[in-house]
């Protein structure tokens, strides 16, 4: 699986994200379409990126019963995005269910990935809200090791948990990891950060960069500068 960077596309219409786009005039990044995205705008925004020529990740986070799961899958597939995601939480039957439903009839399927925690859940929350009094590492752990049981490629995860999960699972269990920020930006509302050098460090296979490359003057100069750090 190669190094990419992934551009978090979160725009609220596809103008702005086709305005957006249209900046990129030597170079195809592969980008991150969200729910605020898809909800305003259907699949017909996935298929025009997608003859754009982008690669595109799908980013829902499924979450319900199996047979609800796969059939959604199913319908996703169709649209011929290149990854798409779940919440582990939904078990490892729904993770199975889902890998079904996402299997083409020639074998061929979009990498498949679990978010495992979500970055805004705190320790403290699942502990008091959730009632899960373990530890919130050893959730995300069990979590990406369900993934990988289901048959799942990869998890969502901090790219400073990258290294942990590697080592739970394995080294070609693949990290994409958002949370990415340069060294001399601003951090926003982001609270566990790292640069992409450091993310290719940790051996984070994509990281997912939004307003440090959508919120510059100069997006362009700005993902190339991730590929720099991250990929070359
Ligand atoms: O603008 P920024 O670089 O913070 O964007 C990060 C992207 O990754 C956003 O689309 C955000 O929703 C997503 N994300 C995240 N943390 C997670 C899961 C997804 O920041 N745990």
């Amino acid at each position: 699986m190669g190094k990419d960077v992934i551009i978090a596309c979160d725009f609220a219409s596809a103008q702005d994200t086709f305005n957006f786009l249209d900046k990129f005039t030597e170079e195809k990044p592969f980008v991150k379409i969200g729910m605020e995205l898809y909800y305003a705008e259907g699949p017909s925004i996935v298929k025009e990126i997608k003859k754009r020529g982008h690669k595109i990740f799908l980013d829902l986070k499924l979450h319900d019963i199996p047979n609800t799961v796969k059939k959604s899958m199913a319908v996703l597939s169709k649209l011929d995005v290149d990854m798409t995601n779940l919440h582990a939480a939904g078990t490892i039957d729904m993770m199975k269910a889902a890998l079904e439903g996402l299997t083409r009839e020639d074998g061929t399927r979009p990498i498949l990935i679990a978010v495992t925690q979500l970055t805004s859940t705190s320790e403290e929350r699942m502990k008091n809200e959730l009632l899960i009094n373990a530890s919130i590492n050893d959730t995300i752990v069990k979590y990406a090791q369900n993934a990988k049981e289901a048959g799942l490629d990869g998890v969502v995860c901090s790219p400073l948990e990258a290294g942990m999960v590697k080592d739970a699972c394995s080294k070609d269990f693949v990290t994409v990891t958002p949370g990415v920020r340069f060294a001399d930006g601003e951090v926003g509302d982001q609270v566990r950060v790292t640069t992409p050098a450091k993310a290719k460090e940790i051996g984070s296979d994509y990281i997912v960069v939004g307003r440090p490359i959508t919120q510059t003057d100069d997006p362009v100069a700005a993902y190339r500068r991730c590929v720099e750090e991250f990929v070359d």
